[in-house]
């Protein structure tokens, strides 16, 4: 029978558009774990404060563990009338330990306190999880990068060729924003670490239950600050969806690369079949269905940041029943990444790099023009001029359809009789990407040591 958690002041029952739009068991249900972890918590609280005895606080965990067995075996799940996780789990209480002794654990605790520690526990497995999956990706690009050796390719600005790089020093450029977004999600949990058990429906509570000891319980460093911002915050789980968001976005600027490469025009990359669809209709068709589900996916991961942040904005303090309305957002980001996660780092570990191809387009475009500059400087030459100088080379070739390189002797002092031919000692890949040896460069000791401090964070992380 329908359980009302408010039977004394209410005359009648609720509409059935009310029980309707109220549910949210089909939502929060897998928070069942953690509501009753709160619970066992609790119930030791109480027993500190004298309101449970030996004997009942022993019946209470027994009933709260048997309650968890059926949770986890799919044997207990919500009615249709339950109202939420936890009015479905007091229902389950009071039939397993009766209601004399299940109608106790309710005391000194609100569903609002109740919640706003769930979903930070909830969440902090969460980054824990996900951090490590996110981790198989990071892998994936630096074993690719191991791969690419001292292979080269262009570099490029505004999608042109701008200088060439080292292929291990551009896949390590999409590994250090990920290690961010997982030193992110561990920053975050340090303002995550705090329980709101203890502030009841808002204002604390007056049972003398010892809320440092629940907070202990339950893997937190400390009851929250304030009983009002324990229950009426929702920060942290905006924060959370945002580093969801923000993988989200660096991980389809790597998908965004993987598509273009993995087009006729690039041919930089090939995917593996188990990474790549086919046509219904066109069967030579090879498509980069994970990358492309990637960039999209990442639309629907800033939507649910988005929506939260629209939730929170307009509510006074504290708890507003609109904060039910978080769970869904963030539950949907944390089951998009675990989507997302194992198919990326899949594309990425068996996908194959065309080194041949990206070191034979990584001098076109003039791409060696810089070099020919700061050759000029290393003469005493003033940048300014230098810049101008090698303008004209590189219109002096594009004119004629010849590369720097090409340019004999007589064309490169009829350019500017500082231009010796020893200038093309600078003229080849391996020189250019050899000269960037300052910090965070791409010469091939600098990628290598790169490559060591990324292992190092991979270690920590
Ligand atoms: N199910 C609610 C939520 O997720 C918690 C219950 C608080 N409800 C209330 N009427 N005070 O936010």
């Amino acid at each position: 029978e329908h359980l009302a958690l408010w039977g004394g002041r209410f005359s009648g029952a609720s509409a059935d558009a009310l029980t309707e739009l109220s549910r949210s068991t089909h939502i929060d249900w897998r928070l069942a774990p953690y509501d009753l972890a709160g619970s066992r918590a609790h119930a030791r609280a109480l027993a500190g404060a004298g309101l449970l005895d030996e004997a009942e606080l022993t019946a209470m965990l027994a009933a709260l563990d048997t309650l968890g067995q059926r949770v986890a075996s799919g044997e207990l799940t919500p009615a249709p009338d339950d109202e939420d996780v936890h009015t479905a789990l007091e229902r389950a209480l009071l039939a397993e330990a009766g209601p004399q002794l299940g109608g106790k654990l309710r005391a000194g605790r609100s569903r609002n306190d109740q919640i706003a520690t769930l979903i930070r526990m909830y969440l902090r497995d969460a980054a824990r999880y996900l951090s490590s999956k996110l981790l198989a990706v990071v892998r994936a690009l630096v074993s690719q990068a191991e791969r690419a050796g001292d292979a080269v390719m262009p570099g490029r600005t505004h999608l042109q060729h701008a200088q060439p790089v080292l292929v291990a020093h551009h896949l390590l450029a999409h590994v250090w924003p990920l290690l961010r977004d997982i030193a992110r999600w561990q920053d975050w949990d340090k303002r995550a670490a705090y329980s709101p058990y203890g502030a009841g429906a808002l204002a604390g509570n007056t049972l003398g239950l010892d809320a440092q000891a629940i907070a202990a319980e339950l893997g937190f460093s400390a009851p929250e600050h304030n009983s009002i911002d324990a229950t009426a915050a929702r920060d942290l789980v905006a924060e959370f969806s945002y580093i969801c968001a923000q993988i989200g976005v660096d991980l389809s600027r790597l998908s965004e690369e993987i598509i273009l490469w993995n087009t006729r025009e690039f041919r930089f990359v090939t995917l593996d079949d188990a990474y790549a669809t086919g046509s219904s209709i066109m069967p030579q068709k090879k498509n980069p269905d994970v990358a492309e589900l990637t960039r999209g996916k990442s639309g629907r991961l800033i939507g649910d940041l988005a929506g939260l942040l629209a939730t929170f904005k307009g509510l006074p303090l504290a708890y507003n029943r609109d904060l039910q309305e978080d769970k869904e957002p963030v539950f949907d980001a944390i089951d998009t990444l675990d989507l997302l996660l194992p198919a990326i780092a899949g594309m990425v570990e068996t996908m194959v790099l065309n080194y041949e191809r990206m070191a034979e387009l990584a001098p076109q475009g003039f791409s060696l023009a810089t070099d020919i500059a700061e050759w000029l400087v290393h003469g005493g030459v003033p940048f300014r001029e230098a810049h101008e100088i090698s303008g004209r080379a590189v219109a002096f070739c594009e004119k004629r359809g010849i590369e720097l390189w090409d340019m004999n002797d007589d064309e490169l002092r009829s350019i500017d009789v500082r231009l010796t031919p020893d200038v093309r000692d600078v003229l080849t890949v391996a020189a250019s990407v050899g000269a960037r040896r300052g910090a965070g460069g791409t010469a091939p000791e600098r990628v290598a040591e790169q490559l060591a401090s990324v292992r190092e964070s991979i270690g920590r992380a």
